[in-house]
């Protein structure tokens, strides 16, 4: 019998959301994006019931701390923290009063005596811009305003450590500070670089940089944690002196890398000028890649194409502070309207799923036998973040693949084209699509043995509606010329093993093999008619025909495994009528603008979802009672209102509850709305696919 799902509805409004003492807009998040950029520059704080900036250290992802932070504020001689939890003497923790978060900002106020601080983490979402958007910093600007109309003298203290650089105390690092008219940039790095090893998810090489711009009453030190800060709380200055015993080890004597900047007496700094920091994480190489013949080759960072070295890039995105500000304007600007034309509900979750998906690519150049890069090979890589750490997982991409289509769909060529160069260069054995480009981030060394982890009928569908989206999307046909014969090879497979899937995986892998799954079936048939339509859109009759063909006869037979006897659901898999699942893979059907099925099975799942929602959402299907927050939103996608609006409520419920303390889950167990061990994974891009609908 139907439950009442209104009824079901008002039952949930008594939810329990994390009400922490100060305000929050539009919620609590389990974990607040600070520095969030890059596989390696993504720095939250994490929250469960509401944890305040100043009293928490921020972490890596991993959970793992980066205690190396302490922001201080003197306020007519008397200090205040804003930022890391305290230990030190000499200060007290300003009061926190204030949370919001938008797509690509995280702000805090403090109350620190007789003035308000607003303090801001940008971390800059630009996809129109390639160079922008893969520049590997992020912002911090910090603005003092009074509170009672009377001048104050304020000073501003920001350091970090060179725990940033390793999770080891004992790890050797080097450091620098250059001090030009632009900038004053402390740069910190490990002694022994290991360009593409990780440890506990943080790479072995590169530099951390925390810079501010150069200009009266900025002064800066490097040294001994205890020494610098000391200095600080007692005259509000620092001595501008670097300390050269090194490299010495991260805990020897805690070196920090410190900037002051002395404000005078102001009632407020102007809007368009706080105290503004960067920090970033840099690397050269990024990435290793396998090319034809089976060499590895060592990619550059995009930024590159533009700046020879840093220090030119720190200035560059230090000026453009104000100009970044504007985009992030316009972007929360787009997200109300076209999110919240949906709900405001919805548009809270895309604003907090931005971030954490974009972070998860890097962009990359070749480069030349010299040393020089070549700005006409570009390609993207991608870390399968938590979940294993897979390069470029084709499964990973697809469910992203909203993001790309709702920023700009380019990003998503250049992360499938590293799959063509590999499959077209002879070194994969396999007939069906590739599963991932490499074990581990960030080497992209291929799978010679064909031993990835298989997914046959996912990738090779996969392939094909992504293909076919992009192209509708942009127009740009060229990746589909250069590659179809290989899309052909692809379809073969599909029509031998969709209608009826052989026992394998699907993306839900934990959820483990299986045979016929209704769901994989529908994702083959959906990508056979795909073929069909990317057949056209070349001129291709004859093949687009017969794809069409083969797709629309899989349909018809398909309906008679894989509906339940007494016509009420989809299986799990054909004959098991006690078992159902979300068949998400229906979203790829409308995405493309294929229709092959029919509207009564759109109707059929959309009532019988409407008696399993719970408080925290619907079941990914009847072998656990875990969940898949991406999937569950492309059932939103398709379903009615009534049904739509109740899986955004659940998933707003589920991530501002205070149970869980990561960044965004996609994975977790839905009675409960604990998360599992999957976070700040890339998936949550599929969280936009209300925006992508033709
Ligand atoms: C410090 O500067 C030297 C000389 O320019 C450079 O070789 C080294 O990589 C720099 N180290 C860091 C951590 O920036
Ligand atoms: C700031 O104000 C204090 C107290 O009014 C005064 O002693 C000090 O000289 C002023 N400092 C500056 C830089 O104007
Ligand atoms: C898969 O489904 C087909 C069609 O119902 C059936 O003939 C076949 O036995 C099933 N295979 C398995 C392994 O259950
Ligand atoms: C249609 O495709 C099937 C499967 O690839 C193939 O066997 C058949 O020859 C094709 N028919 C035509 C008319 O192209």
């Amino acid at each position: 019998m139907l439950l009442s799902s209104l009824g079901l509805l008002s039952l949930l409004a008594s939810a329990t959301r994390a009400a922490p003492s100060w305000t929050v807009e539009p919620f609590n998040p389990p974990a607040i994006p600070l520095a969030v950029k890059h596989p390696y520059l993504n720095v939250w704080l994490p929250q469960g019931q509401g944890a305040e900036l100043n009293r928490n250290w921020p972490r890596l992802w991993t959970g793992d701390v980066r205690p190396a932070v302490f922001r201080y504020v003197r306020v007519d001689g008397k200090a205040y923290s804003w930022l890391g939890a305290s230990g030190n003497p000499g200060f007290t923790p300003a009061t926190q009063t204030a949370f919001r978060f938008t797509a690509s900002r995280s702000e805090f106020k403090f109350t620190a005596g007789p003035v308000e601080l607003t303090v801001t983490f940008l971390s800059p979402v630009n996809t129109d811009d390639l160079l922008r958007q893969t520049i590997p910093f992020s912002y911090l600007s910090v603005a003092v305003a009074s509170k009672d109309g009377a001048a104050h003298n304020v000073q501003v203290y920001n350091d970090i450590s060179a725990e940033w650089v390793s999770t080891d105390p004992n790890a050797d690092v080097y450091w620098n500070t250059t001090v030009s008219s632009a900038a004053i940039s402390h740069s910190v790095g490990l002694r022994y670089q290991a360009p593409f090893e990780e440890n506990r998810d943080l790479i072995r090489s590169g530099t951390v940089y925390l810079s501010t711009p150069n200009g009266d009453g900025v002064t800066y030190q490097t040294g001994s944690d205890a020494v610098v800060r000391g200095l600080f709380l007692s005259t509000g200055a620092l001595s501008s002196t670097k300390d050269t015993r090194q490299p010495r080890p991260v805990e020897d004597q805690w070196p920090v890398f410190a900037h002051a900047i002395n404000l005078g007496n102001i009632t407020a700094t102007p809007a368009n000028k706080p105290v503004l920091f960067c920090i970033g994480h840099v690397r050269d190489p990024v990435v290793q890649y396998i090319v034809k013949g089976g060499a590895l080759t060592e990619r550059a960072p995009y930024w590159r194409s533009r700046f020879a070295n840093v220090d030119p890039m720190i200035s560059f995105f230090l000026a453009d502070w104000v100009n970044a500000m504007g985009v992030a304007h316009n972007l929360d600007a787009r997200v109300d309207t076209e999110a919240g034309k949906i709900s405001k509900d919805y548009a809270s979750l895309v604003k907090l799923s931005i971030r954490q998906a974009l972070a998860t690519f890097e962009v990359t150049l070749g480069k030349n036998a010299d040393g020089s890069v070549n700005t006409n090979d570009v390609l993207a890589f991608m870390k399968e973040i938590s979940s294993n750490g897979n390069m470029n997982t084709i499964d990973v991409i697809f469910p992203f693949w909203p993001i790309v289509l709702w920023t700009n769909p380019t990003i998503g060529k250049l992360l499938l084209e590293p799959h063509f160069q590999y499959q077209t260069s002879g070194l994969y054995p396999n007939k069906w699509a590739l599963h991932d480009m490499g074990a581990h981030y960030p080497r992209a060394n291929g799978h010679n043995d064909g031993n990835d982890e298989a997914m046959p009928v996912e990738e090779s569908g996969n392939m094909l509606i992504m293909m076919l989206s992009y192209a509708q999307k942009t127009g740009d046909l060229s990746q589909i010329k250069q590659y179809y014969s290989r899309l052909q090879q692809w379809t073969e497979f599909l029509i031998e093993d969709s209608l009826i899937p052989a026992d394998q995986l699907s993306t839900d892998d934990f959820a483990g093999r299986l045979a016929n799954q209704t769901n994989l079936a529908i994702k083959g048939i959906v990508g056979i008619k795909a073929m069909g339509m990317i057949a056209e859109l070349v001129g291709d009759a004859e093949s687009a025909a017969n794809y069409t063909a083969i797709a629309t006869s899989y349909v018809e037979q398909f309906q008679t495994f894989a509906i339940a006897k007494d016509g009420s659901h989809l299986t799990l898999s054909y004959g098991h009528d006690d078992t159902w699942g979300l068949a998400y893979n229906l979203f790829g059907d409308r995405l493309i603008g294929a229709n092959i099925f029919p509207q009564s099975i759109y109707d059929m799942q959309n009532a019988w979802y409407k008696t399993k929602l719970q408080k925290y959402g619907i079941i990914l299907d009847t072998r656990n009672t875990w969940s898949k927050s991406d999937w569950q939103l492309w059932i939103a996608a398709i379903s009615d209102d009534e049904l739509k609006h109740g899986i955004v409520s659940s998933l707003v419920r589920f991530y501002s509850d205070g149970i869980n303390s990561t960044p965004m889950s996609d994975l977790y167990y839905v009675p409960e709305g604990r998360e599992n061990a999957f976070k700040a994974r890339p998936v949550v891009g599929g969280h936009l696919a209300l925006l992508v609908l033709p």
